[in-house]
């Protein structure tokens, strides 16, 4: 048989393969979120997230070394809050001696070079778990939300923040928080906008890790969060966070959503960022710990996916072990 087109004929060989991938997955591409507790010497494990832990920021600065010396540009933070400190008003949030605050402060100084990126959302501060604050019918308030986002994203951007990243959904905020920034002449601090940000249920795990899944109850995010059976909205919503000031946008989660990855990319050429959320995270360990998928091939397929979609930068509970992983290779 003659068969002049043989599209294996590049694959038959590991150089030949090599020479014509067209994406690849690096440590620059990644980002460690970290889960931060009060106390000193504190790793608490995470019943649904095999392998993570709540850090207390002690701990948490060997971590972000770790992710330093490997490579990794930035971390994610999000705090676990005690219930006392949790209010109608979510004022914790803003506290400039905060947790979060402070662990923003020592992540800053002993380890400047390090990315750091804040979560602006109230849900770890309110009593009900929800990213808002609420009227006496349960309604979740947007504009007087927005106010204390504004509070939140100030001071993290005092205590040294190099990026903060509304993840809360509320209409206005990107726009909103370019603005006090802008006034108060923290005019490199950057916003990665969690723009289509999908009411899904992959984030279960996280609500565990914040302590937030007791308080959420039953209650949904839908009259915030996207519906997972939009596109075109994402689009919009994409395109209002770039005209508020976004400087990053991201589409969350990221794998029952690699279309809107793409369509992101494709329509607006900006940095796009995934989430690889805690959900997604959970389903490849729990399958890799009974042995029913090699863990790090699944995880490594997971990434590239992201990126051959479009997507510049990658959010993952596996970024230290993929940076670890990748150091070994080489
Ligand atoms: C809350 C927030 C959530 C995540 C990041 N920020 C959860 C939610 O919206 O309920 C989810 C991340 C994950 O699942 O890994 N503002």
């Amino acid at each position: 048989m003659t068969i002049i087109k043989r599209p294996r004929r590049m694959r038959e060989s590991s150089f030949s393969r090599a020479l014509m991938r067209e994406n690849n997955i690096s440590v620059s591409n990644l980002i460690y979120p970290i889960f931060v507790i009060e106390g000193t010497g504190v790793r608490q494990d995470i019943e649904s997230m095999p392998g993570i832990q709540r850090l207390s920021i002690d701990e948490l600065i060997k971590d972000a070394s770790e992710c330093h010396q490997l490579g990794i540009p930035a971390i994610v933070i999000f705090p676990y809050i005690e219930k006392k400190l949790k209010t109608k008003d979510a004022r914790e949030a803003f506290n400039y001696d905060g947790l979060v605050q402070r662990a923003i402060k020592k992540l800053k100084s002993d380890i400047p070079e390090l990315g750091v990126i804040s979560d602006v959302a109230l849900d770890p501060y309110t009593l009900n778990g929800q990213d808002g604050l609420v009227d006496s019918n349960g309604n979740i308030l947007n504009d007087e939300t927005v106010e204390v986002l504004n509070k939140q994203a100030l001071s993290h951007a005092k205590a040294g923040a190099d990026i903060v990243a509304p993840s809360d959904m509320m209409d206005g905020r990107v726009g909103s928080i370019r603005k006090i920034l802008e006034e108060n002449k923290f005019i490199n601090t950057k916003i990665l906008a969690y723009s289509a940000k999908y009411a899904s249920s992959f984030y279960g795990p996280f609500r565990d890790a914040v302590g937030s899944s007791e308080s959420l109850g039953k209650a949904t995010k839908e009259t915030y969060q996207m519906d997972p059976a939009n596109s075109d909205e994402a689009i919009d919503e994409v395109k209002l966070d770039i005209q508020e000031g976004a400087d990053m946008v991201m589409v969350k989660p990221g794998m029952p959503y690699l279309d809107i990855v793409f369509r992101v990319k494709q329509t607006f050429k900006k940095p796009t960022f995934v989430y690889q959320v805690s959900g997604e995270f959970s389903m490849i360990m729990a399958a890799s710990l009974k042995g029913w998928l090699n863990q790090d091939d699944a995880i490594l397929e997971s990434l590239i996916s992201f990126r051959r979609a479009g997507a510049d930068a990658i959010i993952s509970y596996f970024a230290l072990e993929v940076a670890r992983l990748l150091k070994s290779k080489t």
